[in-house]
């Protein structure tokens, strides 16, 4: 392998840009040519590459965001649209890439190296945490501090007004930010699709701790949990059934995906870029960098991308516990 391209694909996280640093910085190091590939397959189609050296990828450590842009791409799910992909690359001598992305980047990738026999390495980047084959994502650590900053400045809200907040958060269809966060800034309850707490439970739930001398109250609502239709709809049912308190609801949103990555994340990214392209050139493909217990692992892409990283069932005892 002579030249490597890297590419951030599907949603930013912070933590992506130390990852194409440790990427670049470690062909640099090894005497390998590097090619930035801007806007995910997108840009692969197009032919949208930019060579890189160790200096191209200064100050940029801390930054959120991707300085490769990222898209999600129909093209590439297209045979027509990966086969230009191929023909950009090997136009460019671009003989193998590190994509850093989730699992709908990482399922492109699989089946572009099916076909074409083309060597791939993938490096988890996603605030979501939902991958097989790792315990974090690049960005799940910032994202939970991020979150449960805000969350305490709510508090401040709740606790002066006797309010219920329900605070909705990221995570597509897992609850891995939710309990965490929810354990982290304390919360009351936390809602997660994977455990179906139901809504009288809720209610119940939150007369207990009202009784118990709780004057406010945080819920974390994870946005794939499927309690209520919407979390403005959660409200409604409890104002209906729980009149004695006033309640607000917060959709943090995308402000809970920027910002500058946390040490935690900048070191994994480091890590990771850096075993992503050594495993590249010992001749290995089709495999993802994950950490599990504090050590690099590698795991088939086609594993990683079938099941989520389960749910910590032992976290969720610990906020049954925590929410007394
Ligand atoms: O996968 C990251 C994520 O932020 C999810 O948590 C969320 O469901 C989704 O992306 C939002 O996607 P978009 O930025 O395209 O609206």
């Amino acid at each position: 392998i002579k030249k490597i391209g890297v590419f951030t694909s599907g949603g930013d996280s912070p933590g992506m840009n130390a990852a194409i640093r440790a990427v670049v910085r470690t062909c640099a190091f090894l005497k390998i040519n590097c090619v930035g590939i801007f806007r995910g397959y997108q840009g692969m189609i197009e032919g949208d590459f930019k060579p890189m050296d160790a200096r191209s990828v200064n100050n940029i450590i801390n930054k959120g965001g991707t300085i490769l842009k990222s898209a999600r791409c129909q093209e590439f799910r297209t045979a027509e649209g990966r086969r230009k992909a191929y023909e950009q690359l090997t136009a460019e001598g671009i003989d193998a890439f590190v994509v850093i992305g989730g699992d709908g980047s990482f399922t492109g990738a699989m089946i572009f190296n099916e076909e074409y026999g083309f060597p791939v390495m993938g490096i988890p980047g996603t605030i979501d945490n939902d991958i097989f084959g790792t315990s974090n994502t690049l960005g799940f650590d910032t994202a939970c501090n991020t979150v449960v900053e805000i969350i305490d400045k709510i508090r401040d809200t709740a606790s002066s007004h006797n309010r219920l907040f329900f605070v909705e958060v990221m995570g597509r269809d897992v609850g891995h930010i939710a309990l965490n966060v929810g354990v982290g800034a304390g919360a009351e309850e936390i809602l997660i699709p994977e455990e179906d707490l139901g809504l009288e439970r809720l209610v119940e739930s939150l007369k207990r701790s009202k009784k118990s001398g709780k004057s406010s109250s945080i819920v974390v609502v994870a946005e794939g949990d499927k309690i209520g239709k919407s979390v403005f709809e959660l409200k409604e049912y409890v104002e209906e059934h729980l009149p004695i308190y006033d309640v607000r609801v917060s959709v943090l949103g995308h402000l809970q995906r920027g910002g500058a990555p946390s040490c935690y994340d900048r070191v994994l990214a480091s890590r990771m870029g850096v075993k992503a392209v050594e495993t590249l050139l010992e001749g290995k493909t089709n495999l993802m960098v994950g950490i599990q217990n504090n050590e690099l692992t590698l795991t088939p892409i086609s594993k990683a991308i079938k099941g989520h990283t389960k749910i910590d069932s032992e976290l969720i005892r610990v906020s049954d516990i925590m929410t007394t």
